[in-house]
């Protein structure tokens, strides 16, 4: 360029020289670069500094002229012929400038440039590769710049080499270069373009020990790459971290089950990885436990039959091949199991065995000691029972024998040829049954193959005795009342001076169970229907049970217990009559004490007059009753510990007629049956005194006649009822101060419209009886009736309406009703008949005896004084 300058600035001082001076003097200036290559284009200018109008003519050395009007000639695509000096003039008319001073255009072959890829075209992942751009052809260019393209993209590389330390797979592609000159002003040809192809490169993964080993055992991995060396390795597993080893070999000592699994390797160098390789699978078990088993038993005895096996578990392997040790000592056994057919002494000592494979051995076994006794094993024989054995319990023999196991024991009993039974426990139970299962037992044991036996134990003797069977007592009754209180007790005889324990048991339906009691006495308190049921006992001595009772059944009733009170034979009684009260229970049971309690008068209570034991029925005979028997009785019962009462029975009435007496009960209307609605009056008349009497009644309760509970009207000894009610039915009798009573009558008043007109007072045999019938509102047009005795007619009604028996006798003492064909038949009344004979006899044998006793005591007197006589003379 400022070659360019200074020459413009030279022919600027020639024009103006030229101007000065007449001859005019054109420049020729080249444009661009004076040398250049083929193909390149070349611009020369003509140039006169004086005005315009000039025509411009070109000369070269080998061509001819050729004319230009601008001035400037343009040679496009250059070729080496156009090389050369070049000049020019001008003219204007006629008018031709002198000649340029020459210019030299220099044009050289194009040089070509070439792209050459160190080691090839074709490499791993990894590879160091060298590009190298070449520019061939003689040129004055003695420095070139380079430029390189990959593709279309210019790769900014301006050095002749391009050099990649480990190729990746984007470092292959298209590879063009071009150099040019300082200027760049002349470039050369772009190389063909070359191919670099990248391929992947793939690590192996393998295993230089064993791939499947035990615990404690070391593995080792080798990563290999083909391609040359400076590769850095990495190591996967599925469970762990990679971890990286430059030398390419992982080392694994000891493993540990975790160790096991897949392994996978890749390599790297510069920012090249290569593939993964495939996986390898390191397979890591536990090392199995070899273990010595000793049959029978580790402690034996000389003589008997020994097995020695070693276990090993674990490993996966089923073919081990074995090695046996005996203390310190190989001994060459190559097999599982060692048989001692006999064992001596010397064969004792500690074994131990351990399995071997390819893969590794298991591990040692623990030591396993084996004793061998010298002498002969004796079996111990012991009972569970001292002393007697009661039958109906059992017999539990034992047979000891020191080293335990693996025996089997034989039993013997002397009434037997062979042996009782083999057992594989140590125990034999013996029911004993009888006293002839009393017998001497003895046992031995024995094992292996072949059998090996102790020697025989001594003998065991066991005696039997009948075993005493328990009774079962019950008080106070087996029959009971719901709420008494019952023991029940249980009796063993045995001479064994030992406290005996009871069991109870108890069975309702079919069901049995234990009865919680567990002493001699069992108490049952307030019991009630659910007691109700089989119990039975049983004792046991020194663990040796009895023989169990009989059972026994007890009955509760569903309520308490209450009494009946009867009378027999009648509560109507003559003085003198003999009565019989019956106080009964409604079931039948045993053990009661029975009461019986009187209400004699009005204000005082019941009081006891009697009591008796018995069973289910108690009887309190009055022989000869009195006046004073009159009254309510009642009875009751009681029995057992505490004490249970029976409901009091309801009271029962004892009327006694007295056979005379100075007063007399008048009854208006005087008959026993009345009319309700109607009146009745009553009173006691004394011969001897007015006063003193009083008209009593009992009805449910016992009554002063006249009072106001009873509706009546009168004095003490007088009393009326205007308007009776049914429940003024009752005994009436007249009372004096002292309780005496007197007169008892049954009133009965009726609804009814027919009555009996009966006589209210007993009839005195001898005496003649009327029986009418009566009619409430008005008498029947027809008076015709039937009257019957105890139920069955004695008269008809064609007879009439009246009854009349003209000389009453005992025998006609009964119920009398009456019966009207169209009013109906009227209650039942009692007629009494007393006995005016039996009274007259009664004073007669008085009198007779009155009259005889004098003789008698004489005569008794005589006699006791004869006796005494021939004593004193004897
Ligand atoms: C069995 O009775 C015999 C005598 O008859 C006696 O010598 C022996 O000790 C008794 N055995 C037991 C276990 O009581
Ligand atoms: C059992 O072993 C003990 C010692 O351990 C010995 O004294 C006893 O006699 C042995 N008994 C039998 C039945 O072998
Ligand atoms: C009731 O009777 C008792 C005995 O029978 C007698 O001692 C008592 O005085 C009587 N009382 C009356 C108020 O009658
Ligand atoms: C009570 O008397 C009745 C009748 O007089 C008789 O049948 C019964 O056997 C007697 N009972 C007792 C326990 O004496
Ligand atoms: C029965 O009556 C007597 C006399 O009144 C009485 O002492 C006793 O408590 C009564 N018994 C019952 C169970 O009520
Ligand atoms: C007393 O009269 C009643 C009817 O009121 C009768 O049931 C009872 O049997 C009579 N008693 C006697 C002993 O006549
Ligand atoms: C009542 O009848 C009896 C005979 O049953 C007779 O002895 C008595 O005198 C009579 N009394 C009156 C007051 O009619
Ligand atoms: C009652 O009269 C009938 C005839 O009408 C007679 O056959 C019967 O024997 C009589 N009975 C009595 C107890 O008189």
């Amino acid at each position: 360029m400022e070659f360019t300058s200074l020459l413009l600035v030279l022919l600027m001082i020639s024009a103006v020289d030229s101007e000065e001076t007449e001859d005019i003097k054109p420049t020729l200036s080249v444009w661009q670069q004076s040398s250049v290559f083929t193909g390149d284009t070349v611009t020369l200018k003509c140039d006169v500094h004086q005005s315009s109008g000039w025509e411009m003519f070109f000369f070269t050395s080998s061509k001819h002229e050729s004319t230009e009007a601008s001035g400037t000639k343009r040679i496009s695509s250059v070729s080496v012929s156009d090389g050369g000096e070049y000049k020019c003039r001008a003219r204007r008319g006629n008018y031709y400038t002198h000649y340029s001073d020459p210019v030299t255009v220099k044009v050289e072959e194009r040089p070509e440039a070439q792209v050459s890829v160190r080691p090839g075209v074709h490499v791993y992942g990894g590879a160091s590769v060298t590009l190298i751009c070449a520019i061939s052809g003689k040129t004055s260019v003695n420095s070139w710049q380079y430029n390189w393209f990959k593709g279309e993209l210019d790769i900014q590389q301006n050095k002749q080499q391009i050099n990649i330390r480990s190729v990746i797979k984007s470092d292959g592609g298209e590879y063009t270069c071009r150099g040019s000159d300082i200027t760049g002003s002349r470039s050369s040809d772009v190389s063909k373009a070359v191919t670099l192809t990248v391929s992947d490169v793939k690590a192996s993964l393998s295993v230089l020990t064993q791939s499947s080993v035990f615990t404690g055992d070391t593995v080792t991995l080798k990563c290999d790459v083909h391609q040359s060396s400076g590769w850095e390795m990495f190591f996967f597993t599925s469970s762990k971290h990679e971890s990286t080893e430059a030398s390419g070999t992982k080392r694994i000592s000891s493993v540990s089950v975790s160790d096991g699994g897949e392994y996978w390797c890749r390599a790297r160098r510069g920012n090249y990885y290569t593939h993964y390789s495939d996986p390898v699978t390191v397979k890591v078990e536990e090392r199995p436990e070899a273990q010595v088993s000793i049959q029978p038993d580790v402690h034996v005895y000389g003589g008997e039959s020994v097995t020695l096996t070693c276990v090993i578990r674990g490993g996966g392997v089923t073919v081990w091949h074995y090695n046996w040790f005996k203390g310190e000592l190989h001994i060459q056994q190559n097999k599982r199991q060692i048989y001692i057919r006999s064992v001596m002494k010397t064969d004792g000592g500690e074994y131990t065995c351990r399995g071997s494979d390819i893969r590794g051995s298991s591990h040692i076994s623990k030591a396993v000691k084996l004793t061998v006794s010298g002498s002969k094993a004796k079996a111990e024989l012991t009972s569970d029972t001292e002393g007697s054995v009661l039958t109906g319990n059992t017999v539990t023999l034992t047979c000891v024998i020191n080293q335990s196991n693996r025996w089997k024991f034989y039993w013997y009993q002397h009434t037997l040829n062979t042996e009782m039974k083999t057992t594989d426990k140590n125990t034999y139970t013996i029911h004993i049954s009888s006293v002839s299962d009393g017998a001497q037992y003895w046992c031995r044991s024995g094992r292996g193959n072949p059998v090996y036996y102790t020697d025989y134990s001594d003998v065991v003797r066991i005696n039997v005795t009948e075993s005493p069977k328990a009774v079962l007592s019950v008080e106070p009754d087996k029959q009971l009342f719901s709420g008494e209180t019952v023991t029940l007790r249980c009796d063993i005889q045995t001479k064994a001076d030992t406290e005996l324990t009871y069991t109870w048991t108890v069975k309702k339906y079919t069901q049995e169970r234990i009865f919680r009691c567990e002493t001699q006495e069992c108490k049952l308190e307030r019991v009630n229907e659910d007691h109700s049921a089989e119990y039975s006992c049983m004792g046991k001595i020194k663990n040796q049970k009895s023989r169990r009772s009989e059972a026994v059944r007890l009955t509760v009733s569903s309520h308490q217990a209450s009494t009946r009170l009867r009378v027999s034979p009648q509560q109507w009684l003559t003085e003198g009559d003999s009565v019989t009260l019956m106080c009964e229970l409604d079931r039948s049971s045993t053990g009661w004490t029975f009461s019986w309690f009187t209400q004699h008068n009005l204000s005082s209570g019941y009081e006891l007059v009697s009591d008796s034991s018995g069973g289910s029925q108690g009887n309190y005979t009055v022989s000869s009753a009195a006046l004073k028997h009159t009254g309510l009785y009642m009875c009751g019962a009681e029995r057992g510990d505490p004490v249970y009462h029976t409901h009091n029975s309801s009271t029962q009435p004892l009327w006694i007629t007295g056979v005379w007496s100075s007063v007399s009960l008048i009854i208006r209307p005087n008959r026993t049956q009345h009319f309700s609605s109607g009146s009745l009056s009553l009173s006691c008349e004394d011969h001897r005194s007015s006063t003193g009497w009083t008209v009593r009644r009992y009805t449910n309760t016992l009554n002063t006649c006249a009072s106001s509970s009873v509706r009546s009207t009168g004095t003490q000894s007088t009393c009326s009822i205007t308007s009776l009610i049914t429940s003024d039915s009752g005994v009436y009798w007249c009372e004096s101060e002292s309780g005496h009573k007197h007169h008892p009558v049954n009133i009965s008043i009726h609804y009814d419209d027919v009555i009996l007109d009966s006589p209210a007072h007993p009839v005195t045999e001898g005496d003649s009886l009327t029986l009418h019938c009566l009619y409430r509102h008005t008498n029947p047009s027809k008076l015709t009736a039937e009257f019957s005795k105890d139920g069955s007619v004695v008269q008809n009604q064609t007879t009439g309406d009246m009854m009349i028996i003209s000389t009453v006798s005992k025998s006609h003492e009964g119920f009398y009703s009456c019966k009207h064909p169209e009013r109906g038949a009227s209650p039942q009344s009692w007629i009494s008949v007393t006995g005016v004979q039996e009274e007259m006899s009664a004073l007669k044998i008085l009198s007779f005896l009155l009259a005889v006793c004098p003789y008698l005591i004489v005569t008794v007197v005589l006699v006791f004084k004869c006796y005494r006589l021939r004593d004193e003379t004897s």
